[in-house]
């Protein structure tokens, strides 16, 4: 289980997290909605250590994150894959190479990291691309790599940060079947940042919306699809923050 337990984090004056409380259950994919800009990648980035809170804790299987030694950050690593919204491939290696490098770490043979890799390909319907450069694929390419990547791992859990943000509708569907299958063939536990709701009505068995810092509204899909919460209301109908922010501000004055 991945726990966020009132983190608080802010940069300067600029207040990011604020009381971010969220657990995220074995086996589920929860999906963190938000408007741009408002702290979904530092969420992320607490679970494997990139940033540390000011004040609460992540944990990671009972673990705390920031208490968590070089070693043990090692292995926690191993155990989250991370797919990053730019796909943060290494432009001057190959496929393979870039699927290899994060499984180093890990004590396999030669043979292993070789079967590792073809699979991780094969899932993500990549096979004849290993000798490929980066520069040399598309952008649905790319990010379909950064998830063979994460699935070579063989983690717990993988976290996606804005997976579809910039493809077509068609690359983006591959990209949620890509989700889907991961989760079905590995039994992998999720976590995916996006603002591109079909793509979390697709994947998600849960969503929360991240809002000022904390979670305004978690629940299963259907529940969050059909809230009378007008802050999240506003996000689905596709309404810009100003304007929940107004309603926000109403719904406030007539409790
Ligand atoms: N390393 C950092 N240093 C300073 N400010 C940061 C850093 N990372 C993120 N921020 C700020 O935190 C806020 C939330 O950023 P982010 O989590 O990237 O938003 P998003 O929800 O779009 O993923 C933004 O105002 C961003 O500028
Ligand atoms: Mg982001």
């Amino acid at each position: 289980m991945i726990s966020f337990k009132d983190v608080k984090k802010r940069f300067d004056s600029n207040v990011v997290l604020d009381g971010f409380s969220l657990d995220v259950h074995d086996g589920e994919t929860m999906v963190i909605l938000g408007y741009s800009g408002t702290g979904k990648s530092v969420a992320l980035k607490h679970i494997v250590g990139l940033l540390e809170p000011d004040s609460g804790q992540v944990e990671v299987d009972e673990q705390i994150v920031h208490m968590l030694d070089r070693d043990g950050l090692t292995q926690l690593r191993s155990n989250v894959g991370y797919v990053f919204q730019s796909s943060a491939l290494f432009d001057s290696m190959t496929v393979t190479e870039n699927l290899k490098l994060g499984l180093k770490r890990q004590r396999l043979s030669d043979a292993e990291i070789r079967d590792r890799v073809a699979a991780s390909l094969a899932l993500v319907d990549m096979e004849g691309t290993e000798d490929r450069f980066p520069a040399e694929l598309s952008g649905g390419m790319r990010k379909r790599v950064g998830i063979a990547r994460a699935i070579a791992l063989h983690p717990r859990y993988i976290l996606y940060d804005e997976p579809t943000t910039g493809l077509d509708p068609v690359t983006s569907a591959v990209i949620n079947q890509l989700m889907i299958r991961t989760r079905e063939k590995l039994g992998v536990t999720g976590i995916v940042v996006t603002h591109d709701l079909e793509s979390a009505y697709m994947v998600g068995d849960r969503i929360a919306m991240l809002y000022h810092g904390r979670i305004r509204q978690v629940g299963p899909v259907e529940e969050i699809r059909r809230t009378h919460d007008p802050v999240v209301r506003q996000f689905l109908d596709g309404r810009p923050e100003a304007a929940a922010e107004a309603d926000s501000g109403m719904f406030r004055a007539f409790r």
